[in-house]
């Protein structure tokens, strides 16, 4: 059987976005402290858009490319794949220009002109082809992880045609009716992007247990089921603020954290059960997994909490939502993509002694930053919320100064992050070209 070497290059691509999205995302945090730092080249509002575009750009690429690989022994057309590859390429290349230029059009997270909408459904739809193709007839025994990736796919196709929506007159007019739907829209879409990255951990997990019962349990199925409802109803905790139906609210709202319940007890039965064996020879992966364990935990907590509406009221808009977007786009997201490669690589036994002691150094530096850095970020929220509400009479420039020291503390810590992914990306990267 042909292999491909595109799913490394989704994967590599995926890779160098991270690095991109963390670069940003420091240029960003060092013009909390001096806003005038290259602000005629690189304002605020043009790198931070181009901060969330790399860091979605890593967590799709990524995910994409591991769903290839996953599939190679499908009988997957190859040619399709590396159209995927090539127009996801283009556009991104393409949006990211429009930034830098600030041509800015629609909400947030798509802050690009419209026509761009094209390439990427373009992509999307060639995704959902290549995928139902290979695996249609076996579709009767799918495991878990197949259903998840298949209603990725579809679902990601559906809402992110919804979330342009706003550009026909009839849904633009109708002002609270449009808010909710973009909000609805781009929970769903998190949520499809989710099913893949969710699947991804389940399958790592069967695979490198060697027991894919995991996949097939009940368990699994109900954390689908909870999943695709939360995927449906999950935007609504993001709409207090609109005035909808309370009900739905209150099911949102118990769906995303049952959901999230399950799959960090999913992850524990795993732990528990993996041979020490198994342990060692996925060393990586098994690290990855184990700590994104942790911060669904941590983000467990504090979703909880953000979610009660008269805590929300104080949180909205501060940086404690930030902590709740990179708590979980970081600690969840990309601690189960890093293990999903870890594991392939480890699978194609490429990653040396060498390499895997130098990305457990990285794993080290990056969680303890990583745990400050979201403390700090809740800190910042806290005070944020405290100026809003309960103090009078000091202005926006005072506040943003008594915070200076709060901003050197994240821009540190933020360092640190990315000293430690930046050990364990260029590792990773290394390992990759050996394979391909
Ligand atoms: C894996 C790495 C990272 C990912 C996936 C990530 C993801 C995100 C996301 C999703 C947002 C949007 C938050 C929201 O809308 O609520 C964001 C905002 C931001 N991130 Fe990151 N981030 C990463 C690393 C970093 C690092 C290392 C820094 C360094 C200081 C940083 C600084 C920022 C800043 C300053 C914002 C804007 C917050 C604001 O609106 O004031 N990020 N990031």
């Amino acid at each position: 059987m042909k292999t491909s070497r595109y799913p490394f290059y989704f994967i590599s691509i995926g890779l160098i976005a991270l690095l991109l999205s963390l670069l940003c995302g420091l240029i960003s945090g060092f013009q909390y402290i001096i806003p005038d730092f290259i602000k005629e080249i690189l304002p605020f509002n043009a790198v931070r858009p181009l901060h969330t575009l790399f860091a979605v750009s890593w967590v799709i690429l990524t995910a994409t490319g591991g769903i290839y690989y996953y599939l190679e022994q499908k009988n997957q057309n190859h040619r399709l794949i590396s159209i995927h590859f090539w127009l996801f390429i283009a556009t991104g290349v393409g949006i990211s220009i429009s930034y830098l230029l600030r041509n800015f059009e629609g909400k947030e997270y798509l802050e690009f002109p419209s026509y761009f909408y094209f390439p990427i459904i373009l992509g999307w739809i060639l995704f959902g082809i290549n995928y139902f193709k290979s695996l249609f007839s076996s579709f009767k025994n799918w495991p878990v992880y197949y259903w998840m990736w298949a209603t990725g796919i579809v679902l990601m196709i559906y809402h992110f045609t919804e979330a342009h929506l706003w550009l026909l007159s009839y849904f633009r007019d109708h002002f609270v009716q449009n808010v909710a739907m973009q909000w609805k829209a781009g929970g769903s879409y998190v949520g499809s992007w989710n099913m893949l990255v969710y699947g991804t951990s389940i399958y790592v997990m069967a695979k490198t247990s060697g027991n894919d019962s995991y996949a097939k349990s009940g368990k699994a199925f109900f954390f689908y089921f909870l999943g695709l409802t939360n995927l449906m109803f999950g935007w609504a905790h993001h709409i207090y603020i609109v005035p909808t139906a309370p009900w739905l609210r209150y099911l949102a709202y118990g769906i995303s954290m049952t959901e999230w319940i399950i799959l960090f007890s999913i992850i524990y039965d795993w732990k528990k059960s993996l041979s020490q064996e198994k342990k060692i020879e996925y060393i990586l992966a098994y690290r990855f997994t184990i700590l994104a364990d942790f911060w669904i935990f941590l983000n467990i907590i504090l979703a909880l909490l953000i979610s009660i509406p008269s805590i929300n009221l104080f949180t909205h808009g501060t940086h404690i939502t930030v902590a709740h977007s990179m708590g979980t786009t970081i600690g969840i997201n990309t601690l189960i993509l890093l293990s999903s490669i870890a594991y392939i690589l480890e699978l194609n036994k490429s990653i040396s002694l060498n390499s895997t002691k130098k990305i457990q150094t990285g794993i080290k530096i990056f969680n303890i930053s990583f745990v400050f850095f979201w403390v700090c970020l809740l800190l910042m929220g806290v005070k944020k919320a405290h100026w809003i509400y309960f103090t009078e009479a000091i202005s926006f420039g005072q506040f943003h100064e008594s915070m200076h020291w709060f901003y050197i503390l994240f821009v540190s810590f933020g360092l640190g992050i990315v000293i430690g992914l930046f050990y364990i990306i260029f590792e990773l990267l290394k390992s990759i070209k050996k394979v391909l």
